[in-house]
């Protein structure tokens, strides 16, 4: 007999992008003891790889920001999956529109880069979103049905994959989709991943984009949302720690 579903974690992960020396460490102790008291809730923070090491804290998991293909070589500059989780890394974030557009990444190369942090044992926070223009044109779905198509290997799993879409439009505006349209996006992803892997409807499906404390109760209200990538706000406790305790309280009213 085949097990029901379970329903997706909720994740609340932090993109510190290339910000943050040692002295921005302080803000993970808060951080820390937020995700202690909300165990219903997966907390996440990725810092810049300097930073990976020092910032582990007992409750907080921590990812890199992207990762090579390759395990080991002659690559310079550039970071494996095996060396994240080696520094104490169990999540990397792939294909983030700033590595798509600053750095010409293609979902070809996101999708080996999926598997290797796979291979590694990390969690993948696959990263997908459609462009200012896209979205005006009303090509949303097309270019994220590219996307998957071409960054989601084979084998994706709720334990080894999080979906999460940002706009890239809304990354570091101000500007948000309506809940209404993250509503419709996150639907279609969602019935998507249940057609093309066996577990796809527990994959946990993130907002990303200009999230605040000022918005994430109305984002996370929103159906098929488990939870939300953060850039700016996750830079400081006092911004971060309201938004893991939104999510929380979300995830709570599944309970009665
Ligand atoms: P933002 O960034 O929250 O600053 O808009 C989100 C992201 O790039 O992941």
């Amino acid at each position: 007999m085949k097990d029901l579903p379970q329903r997706p974690r909720k994740v609340a992960a932090g993109n510190w992008k290339m910000n943050g020396t040692r002295a921005a460490l302080d803000q993970l102790d808060r951080v820390a003891a937020a995700a202690r008291s909300l165990p219903e809730i997966t907390s996440v923070i990725c810092p810049p790889a300097p930073l990976l090491s020092p910032a582990i804290r007992p409750g907080l998991c921590i990812g890199g920001q992207d990762c090579h293909t390759d395990a080991a070589g002659a690559h310079t500059g550039e970071i494996s999956a095996e060396m994240l989780r080696d520094a104490g890394a169990n999540h990397v974030i792939l294909g983030h529109s700033e590595r798509r557009t600053k750095h010409g990444e293609n979902d070809a190369l996101i999708s080996s880069k999926m598997a290797a942090a796979w291979h590694a044992g990390l969690t993948a926070i696959l990263c997908i979103g459609e462009s200012e223009t896209a979205y005006a044109r009303g090509d949303t779905l097309d270019v994220l049905l590219v996307q998957l198509r071409g960054s989601l290997p084979d084998g994706a799993t709720p334990e080894n994959t999080i979906v999460a879409y940002e706009p890239v439009w809304a990354i570091g505006t101000g500007q948000t989709p309506t809940p209404r349209e993250i509503a419709s996006v996150h639907r279609f992803i969602r019935n998507w991943l249940d057609a093309r892997f066996e577990r796809g409807c527990e994959i946990s499906l993130l907002y990303g984009g200009s999230v605040t404390p000022d918005n994430a109760a109305e984002i996370f209200a929103t159906e098929d949302v488990d939870g939300a990538l953060v850039g700016g706000a996750s830079l400081r406790a006092e911004n971060f720690v309201p938004i893991m305790t939104t999510l929380a309280r979300q995830e709570s009213r599944h309970d009665f």
